[in-house]
Order: structure tokens, then C-alpha cells, then sequence
């Protein structure tokens, strides 16, 4: 049999589709299940097989040349819409601005302004250090050796490739390693913070693989648990504006500090929801937390190069997105990085509004 005819017609057919639905329709008409051309193909099977090494290779050929055919149309077709899309998308950049300036400071961002101005005012300075970390600085001089159950608990994200050191590469999975990288840089007395991203692969409601931590370090001679408490108390106070906050230390274990510390702080209920402040053991409400803490361990100190008879030292770690939820009120922690706009125009902040201890470091654009 001879197939050019109905080649011909399919070619001409698929050449005159003048959009993607036109040609969609022309495909399953052509090689669709119930297609013509699948149809022939069904055909062969009947046939006996002299007939079927004349037939098959011509049918093949033909469903190759239709096939082919569609895929370049629709290239082209498709091609043309995304240029109509663009003529038609164009942003005239001589149009005036628009009245009202729509970028909004991300709360993260505001956050973390806010925690920067209040430890400034107790004498911190801002370090920083990188994402991509190796496992000394993350783990090791933490003193968690390559044995550490700890480290298993970080759902660490690792790189392929070791540096040139041969230490293995990875994601930070807390900015703890920017005390180690502060102390090898710059020695003692020190009063740091240390805010930044950190990754660990999690993912659910309560846990983004990408999140926010601040680290705080204090190395100097006679530092004692009563300076961590004073500490803490004095920056939560200040972060929620509020006198009545109450502090609850739990000991805890992490293998940069000893002893360690878990700090909660009070929440009350006021028409079911969650207000921070108050004492939980005097009515309604209860417990959360907000950050790990100790006295450094006199490991680290030495891993720093410092001698531990000499420094001492406290370090927290606190969790950013948890607060600003908690001060602002969100519910959702994706949500922060979902990047939708309403949500940002709703809960961001103005560029003007610059946290500062006399202007109120917490109020709401
Ligand atoms: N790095 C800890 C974590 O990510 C948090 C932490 C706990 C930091 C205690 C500290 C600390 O500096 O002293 O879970």
C-alpha cells in the first residue's frame, strides 16, 4: 500500500494548525490511542510476515515524519506565544513610579535588626561567617568528634567534595561555628552575636530546611551563669516590650556548653491564644522555648586556642523564625518563604521603620 497520500494530507494539516489546541487535536487524531496512524500500526499484527517487512517499515516511517512534523509546529507555536507574551508584557520604565512604594523589609530581616540593636546596646558586635562550612568548624571544634551522636541529630546537608584541607564540606546546620571562627580570629575578651541563615534537611510545618538562628558568645575572666541569666532576661524583655516576661532555665545538654541551659519563657492564655508573658505557675498558660544556652565548655575554649583557666565564657543559640512568630503572630513558618506578596505587604515592614532602642525596637510598621 501506498501511504503518501495520507501523508501528505497529515503534513498539511499539521502546517495550516494555527494554535496549540488546533495541533493537540491533530495529534491524538494522528497518533492518539484511537488515531489513525496507531490504527495502521494495530494493522500489522494481522499481517503474515512477508508483507508485514514491506508494510511495517513504511508506517513506521510515516508515523516518524508526522511525529516529527508536530513537534517543529508546535516549537514554533509555542514560540509565538511566548513573544506575543512578552510584546504584550512590556513595562513602559518612562511611566511615572507608583504613588505608594511596594517592597516591604522582610519580618526575618526586621527581626534580626531589632535583636542586632538591642545587644549592641549591651556592648555586642556582629559577627559573621560563611554557609558553607566544613565539619571542623561546625562540628569538631564544637567538640563533636566524627563520632558524636549529636552530630546524627543535625540532619546535615553534605557537598560531594572535601576542601583542601580534606575536611568535609556542608551546609552550616547552626551558627555555632562563627564562635570558633570569631575566637580563632580575634582572641579574647569578645562579645559577640551572630546572626544568619542555617540548613538542615527538615521540612514540615514547624521546620524549613533554610532557617534562622542568632548565636550570642561571651568569652572573658569570671563569667558565671548569673551573667548568661541576666543576659537572656534582659534581651527577651526588651524584644517583647514587655517587663512581665519569665524566664525558665531547664538543664539541657549540648556538647559546646557545660553546663547547658534550655530557656522557656512564660506564655498566658487571654481569649484562647498565646500571649508571652506572665508566669505560667501562677494561672493559665505554659511554657516555651526559645533558645539553648550554657557556659562554654573548657573544650571549645582550648580548640580556640584560649586557655580555660584564664576565659570563660557563655553562648546561646536562638531560633529567629520562632520568635518572629511568636511576636508577630504568624502561624505558619512556610509562609515566611513562600515569597507571596499579600503575605508580605501584610506582615512586612516599611524600609523607614528602623528598630531603635528609643524608638521602640518592636513597633509594628
Ligand atoms: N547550636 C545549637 C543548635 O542549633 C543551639 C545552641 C545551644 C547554641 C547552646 C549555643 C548554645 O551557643 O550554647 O541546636
Amino acid at each position: 500500500m501506498d501511504y503518501a497520500a495520507t501523508g501528505q494530507e497529515a503534513l498539511s494539516r499539521i502546517a495550516e494548525a494555527s494554535d496549540l489546541e488546533t495541533l493537540e487535536a491533530l495529534r491524538v487524531e494522528f497518533l492518539g490511542k484511537q488515531g489513525s496512524i496507531s490504527g495502521l500500526l494495530k494493522t500489522l499484527g494481522k499481517l503474515d510476515p512477508e508483507e508485514r517487512k514491506v508494510e511495517g517499515p513504511k508506517i513506521h516511517s510515516l508515523r516518524e515524519n508526522v511525529s516529527d512534523a508536530l513537534t517543529s509546529r508546535k516549537d514554533v507555536l509555542e514560540t509565538a506565544v511566548l513573544n506575543a507574551r512578552l510584546a504584550a508584557e512590556t513595562i513602559d520604565l518612562s511611566l511615572p513610579a507608583p504613588e505608594a512604594p511596594r517592597g516591604t523589609v522582610h519580618p526575618i530581616s526586621q527581626v534580626m535588626d531589632e535583636i542586632a540593636e538591642i545587644f549592641a546596646d549591651l556592648g555586642f558586635s556582629v559577627a559573621t561567617g560563611p554557609e558553607i562550612e566544613d565539619d571542623w568548624h561546625n562540628f569538631t571544634a564544637l567538640n563533636m568528634p566524627e563520632s558524636h551522636p549529636a552530630r546524627a541529630m543535625h540532619d546535615t546537608f553534605y557537598f560531594p567534595d572535601r576542601d583542601a584541607k580534606n575536611r568535609e564540606m556542608l551546609l552550616r546546620t547552626h551558627t555555632s561555628p562563627v564562635q570558633m571562627r570569631t575566637m580563632l580570629a580575634q582572641g579574647a575578651p569578645l562579645r559577640i552575636i551572630a546572626p544568619g541563615r542555617v540548613y538542615r534537611s527538615d521540612s514540615d510545618a514547624t521546620h524549613t530546611p533554610m532557617f534562622h538562628q542568632v548565636e550570642g558568645l561571651v568569652i572573658d575572666k569570671d563569667v558565671h551563669l548569673g551573667h548568661l541569666k541576666w543576659t537572656l532576661e534582659t534581651f527577651l524583655k526588651a524584644f517583647f516590650e514587655r517587663e512581665d516576661i519569665v524566664l525558665r532555665l531547664r538543664p539541657s545538654y549540648f556538647p559546646f556548653t557545660e553546663p547547658s541551659v534550655e530557656a522557656d519563657i512564660g506564655f498566658t492564655l487571654i481569649d484562647g491564644k498565646r500571649v508571652i508573658g506572665g508566669d505560667p505557675s501562677k494561672g493559665e498558660g505554659g511554657w516555651m522555648e526559645v533558645l539553648g544556652s550554657g557556659m562554654v565548655n573548657r573544650r571549645v575554649i582550648e580548640f580556640a586556642g584560649l586557655d580555660p583557666d584564664e576565659w570563660q565564657g557563655f553562648a546561646f543559640g536562638i531560633g529567629i523564625d520562632r520568635l518572629a512568630m511568636l511576636k508577630y503572630g504568624m502561624d505558619d513558618l512556610r509562609a515566611f518563604f513562600d515569597g507571596d506578596v499579600r503575605w508580605l505587604s501584610h506582615y512586612g515592614f516599611s524600609a523607614l521603620d528602623v528598630p531603635t532602642l528609643s524608638g521602640g525596637v518592636g513597633t509594628p510598621a
